[in-house]
């Protein structure tokens, strides 16, 4: 079995998903959000905190999730690149796109879609507490602990996956495959 549905969603068609496994289906990561949802709003009961997504991957979690939670909320969005080439994280982190606004004394979520080696999210962390928030939290849909390099953990995270590469619900390959509902494994590059 490969696909849930949309095969029309799959840049091309039917012979490409055959290239795809699905490993998370999208009734699974819709119960997953509820529950990460949940969680959220219990333990910012009473706050409104700063939701910072991770541009580009994380746009469909983040649309998800706040759409389940019951506290008030902000939403801001920063895009970072890596040095050096895709396959090989330097750790050595560039700014895109920065905040709009400053970020002292605010709680903020960081949300991210998924954290491999760790380089570029304790990068980032990093580079939001020295702007003094109140609090920082790290909110990920997936981790691939095998694959760590830095010392870096979630404060929520939605599922752990074996060290593979996946696509769909946001997460890309080539800036391809972000549309799909599914999270599916890559079986074949080209
Ligand atoms: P890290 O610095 O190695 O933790 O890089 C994390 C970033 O690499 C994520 O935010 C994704 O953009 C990307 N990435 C890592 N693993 C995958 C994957 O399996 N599929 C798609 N993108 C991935
Ligand atoms: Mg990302």
């Amino acid at each position: 079995m490969v696909f849930s549905d949309g095969l029309n969603l799959i840049p091309g068609g039917k012979d490409m998903a055959s290239k795809l496994k699905v490993l998370l289906s999208q009734e699974e990561i819709k119960e997953k959000v509820r529950y990460l949802a949940e969680l959220v709003s219990r333990d910012y009961q009473g706050k409104a905190p700063l939701l910072i997504c991770v541009l580009k991957g994380a746009v469909v979690f983040l649309s998800d999730l706040i759409r389940n939670l019951e506290i008030p909320v902000e939403v801001d969005f920063m895009a970072v690149s890596s040095y050096g080439n895709s396959t090989i994280t330097s750790g050595v982190v560039r700014i895109l796109k920065d905040l709009e606004t400053g970020i002292d004394n605010k709680d903020i979520l960081i949300v991210e879609d998924i954290i491999d080696t760790g380089l570029t999210l304790s990068y980032l962390k990093e580079n939001l507490l020295s702007r003094n928030p109140r609090s920082l939290k790290i909110i990920t849909l997936l981790d691939k602990p095998e694959r760590r390099v830095v010392d870096i953990e979630p404060d929520y995270c939605g599922f752990c996956i074996p060290d593979e590469f996946v696509v769909g619900y946001g997460l890309d390959f080539n800036e391809k495959y972000r549309n799909l509902p599914d999270i599916c494994i890559l079986l074949e590059f080209q």
